[in-house]
């Protein structure tokens, strides 16, 4: 426990990246199963480059056939589960976000991520029908330009951030050299050098943000159960 998925049926909305970031940062203190659940294994062949956390663990190949047992297994046995789901909505999908936590929803501040997000949501809201439980979602804004945003970019955002309705992320993962290397190099952010790319200090400190900010989302939404109990 607690279970946290990344989803976004848009591809490339930036799902694999954020949860490799998070996953990481995260087994820096405590163990994290990282569910890689996407048919085209982005995160298993990233760990077959090296360097991966000692508290981390890469479960592959799964399914919609095995997901639920996994994703049982893995809580049982690790304080994280993230899982990186593929870029198409599926049922696959749906038992996923039916177990978890938390549901990150990473979208480009683009119109075509942001349509999608709001797909996301809407099945989101019929797994809590069906589940008959609240799933807590939030929406995160990722490969974000850091200086000069365009202002399409700017008013998709604030449409997010002013709707009372969806929980939007304070920390947006920005464009960095650091994340897109990940998968070229393989390991963390942390084994990188400033040799490697640029800006390494900025990205890490983004990590740590949106770590930060996951943690303090789980802890709100625990107690907002708890007072229901
Ligand atoms: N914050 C970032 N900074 C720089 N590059 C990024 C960032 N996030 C993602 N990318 C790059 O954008 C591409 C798509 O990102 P990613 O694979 O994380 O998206 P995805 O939502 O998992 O895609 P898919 O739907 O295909 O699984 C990759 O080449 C990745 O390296
Ligand atoms: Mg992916």
């Amino acid at each position: 426990m607690p279970v946290i998925s990344f989803a976004n049926s848009k591809g490339g909305s930036g799902k694999t990246t954020s949860a490799l970031l998070l996953a990481c940062e995260l087994a820096n203190a405590k163990p994290v199963t990282l569910i890689d659940a996407d048919p085209r294994q982005p995160i298993s062949r990233w760990a077959t480059m090296g360097n991966v956390p000692s508290g981390l663990t890469v479960v592959s190949n799964v399914t919609e056939k095995n997901i639920l047992e996994e994703i049982e297994q893995a809580s049982s046995t690790t304080p994280f589960v993230i899982i990186d789901l593929e870029g198409t909505a599926s049922r696959l999908m749906s038992y996923a976000v039916s177990w978890s936590d938390l549901v990150i929803i990473p979208t480009k501040e683009q119109q075509q991520d942001a349509i999608a997000a709001i797909d996301v949501i809407k099945e989101v809201h019929r797994d809590m029908k069906a589940t008959r439980r609240q799933i807590p979602y939030s929406v995160l804004f990722t490969q974000s330009r850091v200086i000069a945003k365009s202002r399409t970019a700017r008013l998709i955002s604030e449409q997010f951030r002013k709707n009372p309705q969806i929980d939007t992320f304070q920390t947006e993962i920005y464009e960095r050299d650091a994340f897109s290397a990940l998968f070229a190099i393989g390991g963390t952010i942390r084994s990188m050098t400033s040799k490697d790319v640029n800006n390494l200090d900025a990205a890490l400190q983004n990590v740590e943000a949106f770590t930060a900010e996951v943690v303090a989302k789980l802890r709100t939404n625990r107690e907002k159960v708890k007072e229901v109990a």
